[in-house]
């Protein structure tokens, strides 16, 4: 790994920063001070020292949130209380949502520090699961699960959406597992068989599912296991 590169995962410091602290001559590798940011280190072997401070190297970080009601997936946001606010860890600054939810959506939000985990997980070409539980504003209709298994021109779309399943559970209420993550993409599937999503919940994502234990706004490290779902 680049020596910025491990430094920028393991610090608050910037790109810039660490150009500049190289020129100073405030970075070793070891005893060999090094002046050029691009310089190749194994993390598994060398200790890398910034003003004589080894830095240890913080291994990736993964949680899983079961995000309340009226929390916005975002960093950081003037108005509302984000689902980085509820997470009590240190150097939140690198922190990433996998996979965002609306604001009135509740339920499963993964979040790590881990940029090509986050990757695997949130794209397409994977065709993850991500599994819902739905309740509409209208009586559901048994044709909706061809319709959604045929896939679904969503407005302002050119292509149909890829095959969804769909399982209704009764009248108002139903299972919905899809592959893709397009914006409001539950919501407007069934805005595209005139029906109103009047609630809506993340449960899995892919092999993760939302951990029954976790009291909404609460979070907890994803085990070894979890993780392994998303590394290739
Ligand atoms: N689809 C939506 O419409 N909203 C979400 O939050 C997630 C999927």
């Amino acid at each position: 790994m680049r020596i910025d590169k491990f430094i920028c995962a393991t610090t608050d410091y910037s790109r810039s920063d660490i150009k500049r602290l190289a020129k100073e001559g405030a970075i070793r590798i070891g005893e060999l001070t090094i002046s050029d940011v691009s310089t190749k280190i194994d993390t598994e072997i060398n200790t890398i020292y910034i003003f004589n401070n080894p830095i240890n190297n913080i291994k990736p970080r993964f949680f899983m949130l079961n995000k309340p009601l009226g929390v916005v997936c975002a960093n950081s946001d003037g108005h509302h209380k984000t689902v980085i606010d509820l997470i009590n860890e240190p150097k939140k600054i690198k922190l990433q949502i996998a996979g965002r939810l609306d604001k009135d959506t509740t339920g499963l939000v993964l979040i790590t520090d881990d940029g090509q985990w986050n990757h695997r997980v949130t794209s397409p070409n994977r065709h993850s699961f991500k599994h819902y539980k739905v309740t509409l504003a209208e009586p559901l209709d048994n044709n909706l699960v061809e319709q959604f298994k045929n896939g679904l021109l969503l407005n302002g779309e050119a292509k149909k959406t890829r095959e969804a399943k769909l399982s209704i559970i009764d009248n108002h209420h139903a299972d919905l597992l899809i592959s893709e993550g397009k914006y409001h993409q539950v919501k407007r599937m069934f805005a595209a068989c005139g029906n109103h999503v009047t609630a809506l919940h993340r449960h899995a994502i892919g092999n993760i599912q939302l951990d029954s234990t976790l009291n909404e706004g609460d979070y907890r490290p994803l085990t070894q296991d979890e993780v392994n779902f998303f590394n290739d």
